[in-house]
């Protein structure tokens, strides 16, 4: 099993099912000419991030972590009319360029791209004590995640979902002894979504063109 066949499948199964789109690819293209890192949840991904939302019915998601706003398209493509997206992002230029990203996708409105440390956006949030968030995607740097998602816990509403990407870290997430502070971060957040009596959660491991990696979705009981 290699990185190779699952970059293959990847591309067959995005190529059957995932529509040429013009407005994404263009997302990409200019976070590559702006420098960004290729990090970004690749097509199968986002879809899967787009269904998981519909699935849910969410109209206001939260997302930590923006770069490019690609990730950030496919949650904006997933919510009614009135749906709303506030999404972090430490980076002012990182969020120059997703908010251009986002105003060819025609989400300028729906999209509020808030620049600064995430931790301190999200103590802003909660002290605004606006309507809850009905889904939070937490994807910025990993080792505050444990930190990300008890704030993520005081900003969804009862039976809201919480997905965090990149829980699985090649495997680095199963030793405890990690160099991989990002590891380490993933094993805290686990612990904390496990001994939280109100949040029922589970890890996916995925493969794909990213490599070897996994969401944890986390599911607040009402
Ligand atoms: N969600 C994006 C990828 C995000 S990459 C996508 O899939 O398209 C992680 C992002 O988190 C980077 O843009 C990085 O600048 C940002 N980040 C890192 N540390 C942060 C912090 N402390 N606060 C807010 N954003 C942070
Ligand atoms: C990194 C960040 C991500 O969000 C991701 O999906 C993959 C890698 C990173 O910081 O290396
Ligand atoms: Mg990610």
């Amino acid at each position: 099993m290699s990185e190779e066949l699952w970059r293959a499948v990847d591309e067959f199964a995005e190529g059957e099912l995932i529509e040429e789109d013009a407005v994404l690819a263009q997302a990409l293209a200019a976070s590559a000419r702006a420098g960004l890192p290729p990090i970004a949840v690749t097509p199968s991904q986002g879809r899967f991030l787009n269904l998981l939302l519909r699935i849910h019915g969410a109209r206001r998601v939260l997302e930590i972590g923006t770069l490019g706003g690609y990730s950030t398209i496919w949650l904006g493509r997933a919510l009614p009319p009135d749906g709303r997206v506030v999404t972090l992002e430490l980076d002012p230029g990182y969020a120059e360029v997703a908010r251009e990203n986002l105003r060819r996708a025609g989400l300028a409105e729906q999209v509020e791209v808030v620049v600064g440390p995430a931790a301190d956006s999200l103590e802003r949030l909660r002290a605004q004590g606006g309507e809850r968030f009905d889904a939070v995607f937490i994807d910025a740097d990993k080792q505050r995640t444990p930190e990300y998602f008890l704030a993520s816990m005081e900003l969804v509403r009862p039976g809201g979902l919480i997905v965090a990407d990149n829980s699985v870290r090649a495997g680095a997430v199963a030793d405890p002894e990690s160099a991989d502070s990002g590891a380490r971060g993933m094993r805290r957040f686990m612990e904390l979504a496990g001994a939280e009596e109100r949040v029922t959660a589970t890890t996916i491991q995925t493969v794909g063109a990213k490599g070897y990696d996994g969401f944890t979705l986390a599911l607040v009981e009402p």
